[in-house]
């Protein structure tokens, strides 16, 4: 119910600029009693249009990515991204609009209580945690935070321009980090 409100209020926001180009506001897919929750950046032309995250060709990328290590991202995900509202041509939201997004972010880590939170790409942990680039540095490094595991990955959109799975590649780096989200996963699950 909490959850529905929020949703409710986002619809309504006008807190940043987003909220006058926007088609709709994207506030999340999957299950929110979920122990994973997945940040991204913010919705693309296909989020905009459907209302929903990653379900344009980063999703499904992202979502067959971590079909292979046995999560469904619907079923044992809460999906959502930095901000809600699609920024203008696809470009980065600004800072300004991050943090006025923030609140909204925050309200959900606190309602879904993930124990592991996937970081998708550098801008959700410039969003996040305020930490800005070496995202080729800071993936694959377990980080915690507010009393949770986060670990953070490539970005999809990144991946579907570098397509190699070559031992080494971001492919394949991202594929090991989402082995070791499955392993945590099973750890985290083993405590409950
Ligand atoms: N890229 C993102 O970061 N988020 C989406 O929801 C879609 C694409
Ligand atoms: N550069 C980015 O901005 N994000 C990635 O995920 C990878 C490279």
């Amino acid at each position: 119910q909490a959850l529905a409100d929020l949703a409710q209020h986002c619809d309504g926001c006008r807190r940043c600029s987003l909220g006058a180009t926007r088609q709709q506001v994207v506030v999340s897919r999957g299950n929110p009693r979920a122990r994973l929750m997945v940040i991204g950046e913010g919705p693309g032309a296909q989020e905009d249009a459907v209302g929903q995250p990653f379900v344009g060709r980063s999703g499904q990328l992202l979502d067959r990515m971590l079909e292979s290590v046995g999560i469904d991202s619907n079923q044992d995900a809460y999906v959502c991204n930095i901000v809600k509202c699609r920024p203008p041509e696809n470009r980065k939201p600004t800072a300004l609009e991050m943090a006025a997004c923030k609140p909204w972010l925050e309200q959900q880590i606190a309602l879904v209580d993930p124990a592991v939170i996937l970081l998708a790409g550098a801008t959700a942990v410039e969003g996040l945690l305020g930490i800005k680039g070496g995202i080729t540095k800071l993936r694959g490094q377990w980080r915690q935070w507010d009393g949770r595991w986060l670990m953070p990955i490539l970005h999809p959109s990144y991946l579907l321009r570098n397509p190699s799975k070559e031992r080494g590649s971001p492919k394949w780096l991202t594929w090991q980090d989402l082995q070791d989200v499955q392993r945590r996963m099973a750890q985290v699950q083993a405590v409950l």
